[in-house]
């Protein structure tokens, strides 16, 4: 079957251990899993990681990568895939597809048939795929943060994935969403999803009930510095490095709350997807890519220019 995977690890130089090619089918691990033909898969900042050797030792070699996808299952139903597997080997007591198991950017891939959620039809193939780690992340991060809460939420990092899918969402819900980008075109399209976009670093003209991080060391200060009292600032990323300096007097003093939070369940899947469906509320998808040009999708991810999701296509 097509795949992409990765073949070598190389933490400068991720691209160069990509190979898209061909690989064995899945053969799936027990008799509770299912092998679904996948339609559509959504690359994340977690499929570098995995070529930068994060998360994916040499010795697992080759991999197939990916997290992300929708499908057709034996019976012929069409399902979102979630991509956490109950791992006991592993610290976090979960992994990731493409992490022990081969992932979704491929023909065909073998999941628990606990983790298939229903499509909803309302979704195209593309917009499915978007959903389970990037879309569940942002939706997990802003119950975390208990946006109800909250009347305003400020978002790092305007364009990547889990960052536009917090926007769509938190406005989606009625916040007052505020959403930082170091580039000017990223602003310009953020505020046309409902955000009020500011450069990166800039005092807001209010404080936040609720802080969405993913970006991590360059942004963490200006995010300590627009939580209201009491606020939540929700990290699932630190792409920008994970050693970040925090003022402790301001987390005492405003009584502020960070919260680490990661993916989400299958029953949350579901329910974003529902919410989806019903509020008519769809990801933003930068690109969708043929599958044969997966490698094009990676370096349009790696380049950092990318708003909103890369999709590849596996129909075309
Ligand atoms: N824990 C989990 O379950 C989970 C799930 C999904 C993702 N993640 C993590 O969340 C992060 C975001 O992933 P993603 O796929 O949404 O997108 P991404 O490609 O990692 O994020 C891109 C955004 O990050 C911002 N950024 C990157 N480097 C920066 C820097 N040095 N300074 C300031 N901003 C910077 C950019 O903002 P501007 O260019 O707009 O300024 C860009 O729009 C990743 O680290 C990923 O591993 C974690």
């Amino acid at each position: 079957m097509r795949a992409a995977y990765a073949s070598a690890i190389n933490p400068d130089d991720p691209l160069a251990g990509l190979i898209v090619g061909e690989r064995p089918d899945p053969v799936p691990p027990g008799p509770d899993w299912v092998t679904v033909d996948v339609r559509a898969s959504a690359l994340n900042h977690h499929d570098l990681w995995s070529l930068r050797g994060v998360g994916l030792p040499a010795k697992r070699l080759p991999m197939v990568l990916g997290c992300d996808a929708a499908g057709v299952d034996p019976a012929g139903t069409e399902v979102v895939i979630h991509a956490v597997l109950d791992d006991p080997a592993d610290p976090r007591g979960y992994s990731l597809l493409s992490e022990r198991l081969p992932g979704t950017f491929a023909d065909r891939v073998a999941v628990p048939r606990a983790n298939l959620v229903p499509k909803p039809k309302e979704l195209s193939w593309a917009e499915a795929a978007c959903l389970p780690t990037a879309w569940l992340t942002a939706y997990r991060m802003l119950r975390t943060g208990r946006v109800d809460e909250a009347d305003a939420v400020l978002v790092q990092g305007a364009g990547g994935g889990v960052a536009t899918a917090a926007v769509v969402l938190a406005v989606a819900l009625g916040k007052r969403v505020y959403a930082t980008s170091r580039d000017a075109g990223k602003r310009a399209r953020i505020a046309e999803l409902g955000a009020i976009a500011v450069e990166s670093g800039v005092r807001l003209p209010e404080r936040v009930g609720v802080v969405i991080e993913t970006v991590g060391a360059p942004t963490f200060p200006h995010s300590l510095k627009c939580a209201a009292h009491g606020g939540r600032i929700v990290v699932s990323g630190a792409t920008g490095g994970a050693e970040a300096t925090v003022n402790l007097r301001r987390v005492f003093a405003l009584q502020l709350e960070i919260l680490g939070t990661s993916m989400g369940t299958a029953t949350e899947l579901a329910e974003l997807a529902t919410l989806c469906a019903e509020r008519g509320i769809r990801p933003v998808i930068d690109t969708v890519f043929p599958f044969a040009r997966a490698r094009d999708a990676f370096a349009r991810l790696e380049s950092g220019a990318v708003f909103g999701k890369l999709v590849l296509d596996h129909t075309a």
